[in-house]
């Protein structure tokens, strides 16, 4: 299997977790995007969808999937996203796409974090991708000054711009055996919108694929 049919067998997992007639939080990615194309065919079966990045957002309307505002929304019982990282405490690095901080509010509703991927995602120290931080453009050069302080070689991405109108700063060179203390301490940075660490609020389940199998694992 490739690594994308390893990816679409992930997400296609995801969908029996769906509750009928609830919202659904929608990650961002390319694995994600296997998640809203099997979404479309239980459309008719759920009310909609709060989506994490404008793109996620113009997937699920071409399907015909009502896109909810997630102020108009209460509680969304299941959230659904894929990893750049991923550990045995299903602590995540997350945001190579430069959603990080739409998905961390998404998830931040939801009762339950569903963690869609193939097994190159699983480390066992999460810091060899290289962390994204979502920051305020006046703040670039201040709040790489600081993760350089905490051992980080931040880089900025080059001509992107966040759904939020934020910069991307991508910090390499880190091994993160602390992910919450070190989650905590960048989103502590004056300019910090926040950082792709989601260890304060981990995945709930882990659905990762394997050639012969989709496993299910819970955090360690
Ligand atoms: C988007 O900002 C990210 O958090 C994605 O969830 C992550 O990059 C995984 O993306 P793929 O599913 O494309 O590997």
């Amino acid at each position: 299997m490739t690594q994308d049919e390893l990816k679409k067998a992930a997400a296609l997992a995801a969908l029996e977790y769906v509750e009928e007639g609830t919202i659904v939080g929608v990650g961002t990615g390319s694995t994600v995007n296997h998640f809203i194309d099997g979404l479309a065919g239980m459309r008719d079966r759920i009310v909609g969808a709060v989506s994490s990045s404008e793109a996620s957002s113009r997937r699920l309307a071409g399907h015909g999937i009502p896109v909810i505002e997630l102020n108009d929304v209460e509680s969304i019982p299941v959230y659904v996203d894929g990893a750049d990282e991923i550990d045995a405490a299903l602590c995540m690095i997350k945001g190579g796409g430069g959603a990080l901080t739409r998905e961390k509010i998404v998830a931040a509703v939801a009762s339950r974090f569903i963690c869609i991927c193939d097994a190159s995602k699983q480390v066992d120290v999460l810091g060899t991708f290289p962390l994204p931080v979502e920051v305020i453009p006046m703040a670039r050069a201040h709040v790489a000054r600081e993760l350089t302080r905490l051992g980080g070689r931040p880089v900025p991405r080059a001509g992107f711009v966040t759904d939020n109108g934020n910069l991307i700063l991508d910090v390499h060179g880190l091994r993160i055996t602390s992910p919450t203390n070190l989650e905590t301490a960048i989103n502590q940075i004056a300019g910090v919108v926040t950082n792709g660490l989601f260890a304060l609020r981990g995945a709930d389940l882990l659905l990762v694929a394997q050639p012969d199998r989709v496993l299910r694992l819970s955090a360690a």
